[in-house]
């Protein structure tokens, strides 16, 4: 039997491993292009590599799927944990130095996120949650924002990294920035989810994401009392890459049909 306490010790433990191999790359690492304005660089190899290492020698028998893996697989097995990990999050904003990036490691079991840790080595800020748990940043407990109206909302996108002219992700951006206080994109999606726990953002949303940018972040807010669902409303799955949260259930019905969620 897993305890998803002993899980979530050992999500926090890679976490921080993986960020503080980041800060050690800060100087030496080299850039490479993976797609249209989307980089990778060694420091997203080698946060992946400890963040390995550390969760797969104590746990042998789990399964990892990593962001930089060279195969990337949905476990089949519902009785055994895999570990969901982006190692850098935000690798754009590491290699111009702008100070916004993180570490994310989550423990899935049969489609659930049941622990995960989303760590910020700059401000040495530590976000972890294990189901039914509850959240913490560092030893203080985490509740999302009371806001229930999208006009008092602060709230952040993330887009993809190429962004179309003619995309829905711009269409929607277009509506949600008239309606609420403002709207960020901040280049890491796991700081937005872990924000949005925190309760200094009030919504987050992402149309085309992926599970190592979601998994623990989303299991943060929802153990900080946030709602979240798919972008279409619809129960949240870790592995089909798109969501909406929100702080309120009052918050989600003034922000859903911006985002057009039911047309899609
Ligand atoms: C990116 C960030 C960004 C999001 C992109 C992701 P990466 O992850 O989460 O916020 O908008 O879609 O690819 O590439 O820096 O790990
Ligand atoms: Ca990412
Ligand atoms: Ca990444």
């Amino acid at each position: 039997m897993t305890s998803v306490t002993e899980l979530r010790a050992l999500a926090n433990q890679a976490a921080r491993r993986g960020g503080e191999i980041l800060i050690e790359w800060r100087q030496k690492f080299e850039t490479h292009v993976k797609g249209p304005d989307d980089l990778v660089t060694d420091a997203d190899f080698a946060s992946q590599q400890a963040i390995r290492d550390i969760l797969l020698s104590a746990r042998p028998g789990d399964s990892f799927l990593g962001e930089e893996s060279e195969v990337k697989q949905v476990p089949t097995d519902p009785n055994s944990v895999c570990w969901v990990v982006d190692p850098l999050d935000g690798t754009m904003n590491y290699v111009h130095g702008y100070p916004c990036y993180a570490t994310s490691v989550a423990a899935v079991i049969d489609s659930k996120v049941v622990a995960g840790a989303v760590y910020d080595p700059l401000r040495d800020e530590l976000f972890s949650a294990s189901r039914g748990g509850g959240a913490t940043l560092n030893d203080r407990e985490l509740h999302v924002s009371k806001t229930a109206e999208l006009s008092n909302s602060l709230v952040a996108v993330s887009l993809p990294p190429a962004v179309d002219a003619n995309s829905t992700d711009l269409a929607d951006f277009i509506a949600v920035v008239q309606k609420c206080r403002a709207v960020r994109r901040t280049g890491s999606a796991a700081l937005n989810l872990a924000y949005v726990a925190a309760g200094c953002l009030d919504a987050h949303w992402a149309l085309q994401i992926h599970p190592w940018d979601s998994a623990a972040g989303t299991l943060l807010i929802e153990e900080a009392g946030g709602v979240v669902t798919d972008r279409h409303g619809h129960p949240f799955d870790v592995w089909q890459g798109h969501y909406l949260t929100t702080s309120t259930s009052s918050l989600f019905n003034e922000l859903a049909p911006y985002l057009n969620v039911s047309k899609r």
